[in-house]
């Protein structure tokens, strides 16, 4: 070692510092520790995303990422957004660290987007809400609590599929999941009887995972009544619904009507928790405003799981970040603002909404066989289009469309500009 260090310093002296660097006789010597570290595979999403980059066709699509494009393919800034920057800048607010638990006006305002104004669970104060580090920072602060102080049955329930960083956050927490069926590939919609034959089957005390609106990755929601069933055969079974809500007014451009299923479970009496973000809804994706709420029933109760998760977060994080949370709290506290954001949410599902309608005619017009109503039928982002992997590996090959394997698109990603040209590829791989 002492060797080794000599040698470098000599070489560093002699050739300057850099060049030992690019020799690569610092990174062996340091990187020693860390021998043991196996190389981890890249995120599917983002590794669409950077082959996506490294395509130098002008044609080129990508339909993987999540994120809100506008007709021009350009990231969208909510006038809401800009207009709550405007009043936070001139506020002149400081940097003074937020409480553990954020804002008590913003864990408010969010409740009450989530629960509805009037709802009787936060009038009497039966709910314990934290801010956190948008949805996924919800579902990580959720889950671990559930590992640490969940005294039912430890195993929680995805529907198949879901969202690909809900089983491997529950690796990473050894919180064991299993499935319940979810999406039938024979109608492209909702298998509602394999859900409620799979729900019944679940350990009484476990916990459910439900996407309460705008289902990733398959856009398939369950209708109002089949929502009631599922409330039932859930509440017989004593499960512990926990929904996520990451696309909250983006299924239907109405946050009320996407907040059905969560509202109803709270009014058939389940104590839900819900993980939400503001990254979708409000276009504040690298901002990381979120929030997780507990109903506990009452507020004795609520006050000690509060005590809990305070604890959890100041070892994790110690509190959250200030400034996505002003601007949603802004927004959702100003009636002319929150007007104003209903408009943008409205606009961007319209939009949404619209390409559908046209990637449908596009492929139904160029003359293709198959049936192509699920494109309409399912809602929010993303589009499960029934596309099998070698049809999607010719979409990424021969037309330089990117999409993930399992033939999701973000519907986002379409505009009048590429709609046509999509089409057309969908047409051909699959005829
Ligand atoms: C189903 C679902 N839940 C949660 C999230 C969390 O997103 P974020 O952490 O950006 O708020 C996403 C984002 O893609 C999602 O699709």
């Amino acid at each position: 070692m002492a060797q080794a260090l000599k040698k470098l310093s000599v070489q560093a002296l002699k050739n300057n510092y850099a060049e030992a660097i690019t020799t690569g006789v610092v990174s062996r010597a340091s990187s020693t520790w860390w021998s043991n570290v196996q190389m981890g595979p890249p995120d599917v999403i983002l590794g669409i995303t950077e082959a996506y980059k490294r395509d130098a066709d002008p044609k080129k699509v990508n339909l993987g990422v999540g994120a809100y494009r506008d007709d021009q393919g350009k990231p969208f800034i909510l006038p809401s957004v800009r207009k709550a920057e405007e009043i936070i800048y001139k506020k002149g607010l400081n940097h003074e660290y937020a409480p553990i638990g954020g804002e008590a006006a913003y864990t408010d305002a969010v409740a009450k987007l989530a629960f509805g104004e009037d709802s009787p669970v936060l009038k009497n104060k039966s709910n314990c809400t934290v801010q956190t580090l948008s949805g996924t920072g919800a579902l990580r602060l959720g889950l671990e609590f559930i590992t640490k102080h969940y005294a039912k049955n430890k195993e929680i329930w995805l529907s198949t599929p879901t969202w690909g960083n809900h089983p491997q956050i529950c690796n990473t927490l050894n919180l064991a999941h299993k499935k319940y069926r979810y999406f039938d590939p024979k109608t492209n919609g909702f298998d509602l009887k394999g859900a409620i034959e799979d729900i019944n089957k679940i350990p009484e005390g476990s916990i459910i995972l439900l996407h309460a609106c705008a289902h990733n990755p398959t856009g398939v929601d369950p209708k109002p009544e089949e929502w009631k069933q599922l409330s039932q055969v859930i509440k017989d079974r004593k499960l512990y619904p926990f929904f996520d809500m990451a696309y909250q007014g983006f299924a239907t451009g109405s946050v009320d009507n996407d907040a059905f299923a969560v509202r109803l479970f709270v009014q058939e009496g389940h104590q839900v928790m819900l993980a939400q973000s503001f990254a979708k809804n409000m276009g504040l994706y690298g901002e990381r405003a979120g929030a997780l709420t507990f109903l506990c029933g009452d507020g004795d109760a609520a006050a000690r799981v509060l005590s809990q998760v305070k604890i959890m977060i100041r070892t994790m994080y110690s509190n959250p970040p200030l400034y996505g949370a002003r601007l949603v709290q802004e927004i959702l506290s100003d009636p002319q603002l929150k007007a104003q954001w209903l408009k943008d949410v409205k606009l961007m599902a319209d939009r949404i909404i619209a390409m559908r309608q046209q990637l449908r005619t596009g492929i139904e017009g160029a003359g293709n066989k198959l049936s192509w109503q699920h494109i309409t039928d399912q809602i929010g982002m993303f589009c499960y289009t029934g596309l099998k992997p070698d049809q999607v590996e010719r979409l990424t090959k021969d037309f330089h469309i990117y999409l993930t394997k399992d033939g999701r698109i973000s519907v986002a990603g379409i505009s009048s500009n590429n709609v046509n040209y999509i089409a057309e590829a969908m047409h051909k791989v699959t005829s």
